[in-house]
C-alpha cells in the first residue's frame, strides 16, 4: 500500500467535500489581475502550463460531460459546490446543472458578477431552484474605481448594474429562506479603506455576508507590486478588519479567526506552511475543462505529479471523492489559500440568519 493510500479515509457518508466548481471560462468582465487572465494577453500568448485558466474558453467541457458527472453527485462525499467560472450564469446551461446539483441534495452557492442578476428570468430560477446562497463582487464602494478593477468589456455594464441585480434578487427572494446573498471584496494594498467603506455599502444594500479577501497574484505578475500587500501595509489592513469585526454592521462576516488568517496571509511569502490543510480531503477544485485538483493554488497544481491528475470526464463523484488524503500540512502556502476558508470552513455561518440590526 503507498502511503497517500495509508493515510486515505472515506467518508463517503458524511459529504464533507466541497466542489470549488470554475463550470465555464467566458466573462463579461475583463478584470486585470483575475485569475484567468485576460483575453488581450492570452490571444496573444495562450497559457499552456497544467491548470492554467483562460477566459479564451477553448476547452471547456461539452454540457453532456456536465450534466453526466452532476447525475453522479447523489450519494458522493460531495456535500457543497460552490459555482465560480468565468462567469456562470452566462451560460444558459448553468440553471439545469444547479437543478441537477440541488436535486443531489447538495447546497449550492454561485459566485457571480452580478450582471445576469439583471435579469428577471435568472433570479426566479435561482429562487425557485433553492440556491442556497450568491455571492457577488464589488471591489469598490466607489463606482468609478470599481469600474476600473473590473472593467466590462463591452464597456456597458458597471457598479450600477450590479447594485441593481443586487436589488432585484433581495427582492425577488423576499419570503423565501434562501439564497443567502452576499458581497465579495477584493482588498488590493492601495485601498485597505474598501474593507469598511464596502461593509457599509453591503449593510445598506441589506445583503446577509460580506467577505473581503486579499488580492492574490504570482510575483511576477504586472500587478503584484501595484496591488498585493506588503509587510508595511499590515498595520492598516489589520486596524480596518479591526474596525469591520467591531461593528459589521448586521452582516455575517466569516468566523473571527479569519481576520487572523488575512494577516498572516499578507504577511506570509510564497514557500510558508498550511497546518492542517483541507486541500484534497476537504475540498476539490475543478476546471471549466473538468481537471479535478486538491485547490486552486499555483503551487499545489504545479506540484501535482500528471499521474495523480484527475478530471471529471466520464468520472463518477462517489468514486471519485470516495478516498482522499486526510488534512494535512502543506508547504505550498499561496495567498490564496486564505480565500478557501470561507468557502469551506464559514460557509455554514455565511449561509445562517443574519444579524438582527
Ligand atoms: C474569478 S471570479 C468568478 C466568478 C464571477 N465571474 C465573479 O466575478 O465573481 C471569482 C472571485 O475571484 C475574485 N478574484 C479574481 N482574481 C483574483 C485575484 N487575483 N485575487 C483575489 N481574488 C480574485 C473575483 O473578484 C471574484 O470575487
Amino acid at each position: 500500500m503507498r502511503d497517500d493510500t495509508a493515510r486515505a479515509t472515506n467518508h463517503a457518508a458524511a459529504r464533507e467535500v466541497t466542489l470549488l466548481w470554475a463550470l465555464r471560462s467566458p466573462c463579461a468582465f475583463a478584470c486585470p489581475h483575475c485569475y484567468f487572465g485576460t483575453v488581450d494577453e492570452h490571444k496573444e500568448h495562450p497559457p499552456e502550463q497544467a491548470g492554467a485558466l483562460s477566459h479564451l474558453s477553448r476547452t471547456d467541457l461539452p454540457a453532456t460531460v456536465i450534466t453526466a458527472f452532476a447525475r453522479t453527485l447523489p450519494g458522493s462525499p460531495v456535500g457543497r459546490v460552490v459555482i465560480a467560472g468565468g462567469e456562470p450564469l452566462d451560460w444558459p446551461g448553468t440553471l439545469g446543472v444547479i437543478s441537477l446539483i440541488k436535486d443531489a441534495g447538495c447546497q449550492v452557492v454561485i459566485a457571480t458578477n452580478g450582471i445576469p442578476l439583471t435579469r428577471p428570468h435568472v433570479i426566479e430560477r435561482l429562487v425557485e431552484l433553492g440556491v442556497d446562497g450568491v455571492s457577488v463582487s464589488l471591489d469598490s464602494a466607489d463606482p468609478d474605481l470599481n469600474d476600473q478593477m473590473r472593467p466590462s468589456r463591452s464597456g456597458r455594464f458597471g457598479h450600477r448594474d450590479v447594485l441593481e441585480g443586487i436589488g432585484d434578487l433581495l427582492k425577488a427572494r423576499a419570503g423565501y429562506p434562501a439564497p443567502k446573498v452576499g458581497i465579495y471584496t477584493v482588498i488590493t494594498r492601495r485601498r485597505p479603506q474598501e474593507i469598511t467603506d464596502m461593509a457599509r455599502v453591503a449593510a445598506d444594500l441589506g445583503v446577509d455576508y460580506y467577505v473581503p479577501q486579499p488580492m492574490s497574484l504570482p510575483p511576477g505578475h504586472a500587478l503584484f507590486t501595484r496591488m498585493c500587500h506588503t509587510p508595511a501595509d499590515i498595520g492598516n489592513v489589520a486596524a480596518q478588519l479591526d474596525e469591520l469585526y467591531r461593528d459589521p454592521r448586521g452582516l455575517v462576516l466569516p468566523d473571527p479567526s479569519y481576520a487572523g488568517r488575512f494577516i498572516d496571509a499578507i504577511s506570509t511569502q510564497d514557500g510558508g506552511h498550511v497546518p492542517e490543510c483541507f486541500g484534497g480531503a476537504r475540498l476539490a477544485f475543478v476546471e471549466p475543462d473538468g481537471s479535478v485538483w486538491d485547490c486552486p493554488s499555483d503551487r499545489r497544481i504545479a506540484a501535482t505529479p500528471p499521474d495523480k491528475r484527475l478530471t471529471l470526464r466520464g468520472a463518477d463523484a462517489r468514486t471519485l471523492f470516495a478516498a482522499r488524503p486526510a488534512c494535512t500540512d502543506c508547504a505550498l502556502f499561496s495567498r490564496d489559500c486564505v480565500n478557501m476558508w470561507p468557502l469551506v470552513e464559514d460557509m455554514p455561518r455565511l449561509l445562517s440568519h443574519r444579524d438582527p440590526q
